[in-house]
């Protein structure tokens, strides 16, 4: 049984035409970093939200674990062990980083003053550079130190699946290679990962499995180096971009 289990997703907004995404199948194992690649408006972002329990209409199915997502609250969710860290790093300007992070925790019943710390504190070992911003306020953060703040955040709620949309938008190549080393050590350490990026890149470089969107629909997926080579994705999509 895969970890997440996505069937003939559907998907639509109470504000838009039709459906945003048109049946698709995706599936994460336990341990795995997964890429979901796609142009702009392929329906990436709507995946990571139907999962979160955010899309208002869905239909088909979504299981974490083989419990069934839908009919759950957005809290249940993420008790159960989903943690999204949203498009635009939303941080809030006016907490230190460290409260910012502490925020993530807010799904854990029960833990402590002292042990919030001692993760915060563990946190840091992951994000050596947000050490010395830990009393700084988000308003005088970097896009990469938000994104930083972002994924460390979500990481305090002890996610089974850690949700990651576009963490290199905005982002100087140089950060955003350091933000994609943080994410294959968070997998290192054992938290399976569904990135969402248009930088298929820099996504391909960490995941071990990609699946192309288009329109609603799963194009194409594989392996990094199978999506290299296939002439479709190419020409439809990976085709604009330089390859490393
Ligand atoms: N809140 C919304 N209301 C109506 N339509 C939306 C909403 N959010 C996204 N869409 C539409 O859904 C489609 C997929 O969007 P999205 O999932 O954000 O794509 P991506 O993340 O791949 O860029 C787009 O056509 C977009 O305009
Ligand atoms: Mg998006």
């Amino acid at each position: 049984m895969s970890l997440l289990e996505i069937e003939n997703l559907t998907a639509r907004y109470s504000s838009g035409a039709g459906d945003v995404l048109k049946g698709i199948d995706v599936s994460v194992e336990e341990g795995e970093i997964v890429a979901l690649l796609g142009a702009n408006g392929a329906g990436k972002s709507t995946t990571l939200r139907a999962i979160s329990g955010l899309v208002p209409h869905v239909g088909g199915s979504i299981k974490l674990g083989g419990v069934p997502l839908f009919g759950q609250g957005v809290e249940a969710i993420v008790r159960l062990g989903v943690a999204h860290v949203p498009e635009g790093r939303r941080v809030f300007p006016g907490l230190t980083v460290a409260e910012n992070i502490m925020l993530g925790a807010s799904n854990r019943t029960g833990l402590g003053r002292a042990e919030m710390m001692r993760e915060v504190d563990e946190k840091f070992e992951l994000f050596p550079d947000l050490v010395r911003l830990r009393d700084a306020l988000g308003w005088t953060l970097s896009g990469g130190q938000l994104q930083m703040v972002a994924v460390a955040r979500g990481l305090m709620a002890k996610p089974r699946v850690l949700l990651l949309d576009e963490p290199s938008l905005g982002l100087a190549p140089l950060i955003v290679q350091q933000v994609f080393k943080i994410v294959a050590e968070i997998r290192r350490r054992g938290t399976t990962v569904l990135l969402v990026e248009q930088n298929a890149n820099v996504a391909l470089s960490v995941a071990d499995r990609g699946y192309v969107l288009e329109t609603g629909r799963v194009l194409v997926s594989g392996k990094p180096e199978d999506l290299w080579k296939d002439p479709q994705v190419r020409a439809a999509y990976l085709g604009g971009h330089a390859i490393a």
